[in-house]
């Protein structure tokens, strides 16, 4: 298989969370089918949190969640316990809520003080789970990714560091705007995933989306232009008001 890009343009927000929480049923006993297991990578923010709650409402006891295993494609520099922290919001909205065993559930360390001590922790917990070698970069079944008003992912933010890195998994990533180093996957660790998912809702987006599928702007600029996976899927799950300022052919 190489690459693909694939444009869904659901009609409302509702629609957009439907159609994604589908194709993560779908990836979930695709790659439980073929692999006996599905390795999933959370991503924050409001959208993702509204595509956590559909999946918990409609969750049955019936699938095989002790073959499903959790982890985060970034996560803020707090403990699991604070209102900015993205395995909280995950527990709150999806996690407690389904009978995954919790040894399936794996959080970013942040609790850490130190971020990058956070980050390399992290970075061994991948590499233990999927047996890598020196080199390599796990393969997971489905990313899901937001995309910020800035054009962001996971926590890849315009102009930094982070964006250069090739060889590590998971670095802790300064970020001047927000005052804050975030812990994140790289570049070639969303970029190994049979499929990513982005979930992208609200007029807000629509500019940004713009310049991210069809602008010429460096990828510096707009860090979601950069996600394309060498060997897998790359879906945009977006909804009419986001999509307002496509051109009518995208
Ligand atoms: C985070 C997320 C971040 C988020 C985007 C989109 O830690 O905040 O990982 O990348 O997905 O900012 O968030 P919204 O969907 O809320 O706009």
């Amino acid at each position: 298989m190489n690459s693909s890009l694939e444009l869904r343009k659901l009609t409302t927000p509702q629609d957009l969370f439907q159609a994604a929480a589908e194709e993560v049923l779908h990836a979930a006993a695709d790659a439980i089918t073929q692999r006996g297991r599905f390795t999933i990578a959370l991503s924050g923010g409001s959208t993702p949190r509204n595509l956590y709650t559909l999946i918990a409402a409609n969750a049955s006891g019936s699938l095989p969640w002790d073959q499903m295993f959790f982890f985060w494609g970034d996560e803020r520099h707090v403990p699991p316990d604070d209102p900015e922290s993205n395995y909280r919001m995950a527990k709150e909205t999806l996690l407690s809520k389904i009978p995954v065993p919790p040894a399936n559930i794996f959080p970013v360390p942040a609790e850490k003080s130190d971020a990058s001590a956070a980050a390399q922790t992290y970075e061994q917990t991948l590499q233990k789970f999927f047996a890598l070698s020196a080199g390599e970069f796990p393969r997971f079944d489905l990313i899901l990714l937001g995309m910020g008003p800035d054009g962001h992912a996971a926590s890849l933010f315009p102009e930094t560091a982070a964006l250069q890195e090739k060889s590590r998994l998971v670095v802790a990533n300064w970020v001047e705007k927000l005052q804050t180093s975030r812990i994140t996957f790289t570049l070639p660790v969303l970029n190994a995933a049979r499929c990513v998912a982005f979930l992208v809702s609200g007029a807000d987006k629509a500019a940004v989306l713009h310049e991210v599928l069809e602008g010429n702007a460096p990828g510096e600029k707009y860090p979601s232009k950069l996600v394309r996976p060498s060997e897998g899927k790359l879906i945009w799950f977006v909804d009419r008001a986001a999509a307002s300022e496509l051109s009518a052919a995208a």
